[in-house]
């Protein structure tokens, strides 16, 4: 056996040595769950991590081992597994009931909340997921500009509808011809009907001039754009100075409907407020809903009027758990305890992160670069940074092996990653475990040297030979 399978081998002994108890549960659950998960995204080879409780930033698995929590929730998580005020608040409203059949002032405590913190939310509506919350923004934009096309971003992830489910970065499906222009095929995921391509177009991220020549040939279609600002699940890729400024012009001047898909980036600010650009619609979840699901939809007020009953013709909204007190209680408390101290902090980590993340890769010389913005954080081999989904699939092509390796020997060490790379922090994650991380993130990349060097000599370089004296 050569070296580098050597320590693959090793790798893969060892996490099996670790976590018996999550082998056996994974067994067990494959009797009644495909995959024995159910999160296609976050499940992993030879078997995921099952988990037992949490405390702080950390999480403890079936075998007791604790791991430091570096992706919380993905991403849904900030305020730690087990914050004072949110167990207060969530037992107080326990006590009280969950969804009481008619709505209550925690409704409009919490919007007015979300509202005070984004200018460009002036009414919203809930409901229990970011899946749903983007579903009825496109809803809503189709219905207001009475057009049928939407925009989306090649790699923009907006959860599982159909119409979120093209080009979104998931493995499997078809691969079409885009009938509407003659762009770059489209992928659909199984089951999503051939059909939404006509009235679906993806365009590459970073990149306006796709989105003006659209709008040009589409002229008087297109309800709606809908963007992540920082395209998350296609590579952690934070928009480039000036375009999402770019599609806010131009969509304003088509009457397009731009939709800032905020899930992921409320941790941001959220990026709207950070940034100072204003969409006609937005799209929140998870943090917002202090550790409960929650989906938030809103924006421009004549927009949202749509979804008023008294209104003769009204967009029909319903969800029976859409605004649950229990969501929007432990959502209250999120809010009150997330402001600016603590998204500096987050903010801070992530600088710290994707710094040491870099200085790992030169110091065990392997190619490769952190990227994201604030507290949002990914690592990709090789030399290219990526500015859109196609470059985050060129820097992944090949290694995934690789990515796993590094993702079951960092779990081996006690922290916890996502296999695709983001990397996250909570507001009580405490600056020396970001500083221990970047150790072992170096440690590792030196370890599978030998697996780099046979699988990938491309991604080797040369480590320069310390000074005399110097400690390395
Ligand atoms: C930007 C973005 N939009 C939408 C979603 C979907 O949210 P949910 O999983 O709550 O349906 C996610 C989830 O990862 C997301 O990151």
């Amino acid at each position: 056996m050569s070296e580098g399978q050597d320590v693959a081998q090793k790798i893969n002994e060892r996490y099996r040595e670790l976590s018996p108890a999550s082998a056996t549960a994974f067994a067990a659950a494959a009797g009644s769950l495909p995959g024995g998960d159910t999160r296609t995204m976050i499940t992993y080879d030879p078997y995921p991590l099952y988990f037992n409780r949490g405390e702080g930033a950390r999480v403890q698995d079936l075998d007791g081992r604790w791991y430091h929590d570096l992706v919380a929730n993905y991403g849904a998580l900030t305020h730690g597994h087990n914050h004072p005020e949110l167990i207060r608040a969530v037992n107080d409203q326990m006590q009280r009931g969950t969804a009481l059949g008619g709505p209550s002032p925690l409704q409009y405590q919490h919007a007015d909340l979300l509202c005070a913190r984004v200018p460009a939310l002036e009414r919203l509506r809930y409901c229990n997921s970011g899946t749903e919350a983007t579903m009825w923004a496109l809803r809503a934009a189709r219905a207001f500009t009475g057009r049928d096309v939407i925009v989306k971003i090649d790699g923009g992830y907006h959860g599982t509808h159909d119409w979120g489910h093209v080009s979104a970065f998931i493995h499997g499906g078809k691969t079409l011809r885009q009938p509407l222009l003659d762009l770059p095929p489209a992928n659909l995921a199984p089951g999503v009907p051939e059909s939404v391509l006509m009235s679906v177009v993806t365009v590459p991220f970073n990149d306006a001039n796709a989105v003006a020549d659209v709008l040009a040939r589409l002229p008087g279609r297109v309800a709606g754009l809908i963007v992540e600002p920082v395209l998350g699940v296609g590579g952690g890729i934070p928009a480039r100075p000036g375009y999402l400024a770019e599609l806010r012009q131009l969509t304003a001047q088509e009457g397009v409907v731009l939709i800032f898909d905020e899930c992921a980036t409320f941790r941001l600010g959220p990026w709207q407020v950070k940034h100072n650009i204003e969409p006609d619609l937005s799209t929140f979840s998870k943090i917002v809903g202090g550790g409960l699901p929650i989906g938030v939809f809103g924006g421009n007020a004549e927009i949202m009027a749509m979804f008023d009953p008294a209104r003769p013709e009204p967009l029909y909204h319903a969800s029976a758990f859409g605004g649950n007190s229990l969501s929007l209680a432990a959502g209250i408390a999120a809010l009150e305890t997330f402001g600016g101290a603590e998204i500096s902090h987050l903010d801070a980590l992530g600088d710290t992160l994707r710094k040491g993340l870099d200085a790992a890769a030169r110091k065990a010389g392997v190619v490769g670069r952190a990227v994201g913005e604030g507290g949002l954080s990914y690592f990709h081999f090789g030399a290219v940074q990526p500015q859109n989904a196609s470059d985050t699939a060129a820097a992944r092509r090949g290694r995934d092996q690789l990515r796993a390796l590094v993702h079951l020997h960092l779990l081996n060490e006690g922290f916890l990653t996502a296999r695709h790379g983001l990397m996250c922090q909570h507001i009580v994650t405490d600056m020396s475990v970001v500083e221990e991380f970047v150790e072992v993130f170096a440690s590792t990349l030196r370890l599978l040297r030998p697996y780099i060097g046979q699988y990938h000599p491309d991604l080797l370089e040369d480590v320069p030979l310390p000074a005399p004296g110097a400690v390395r």
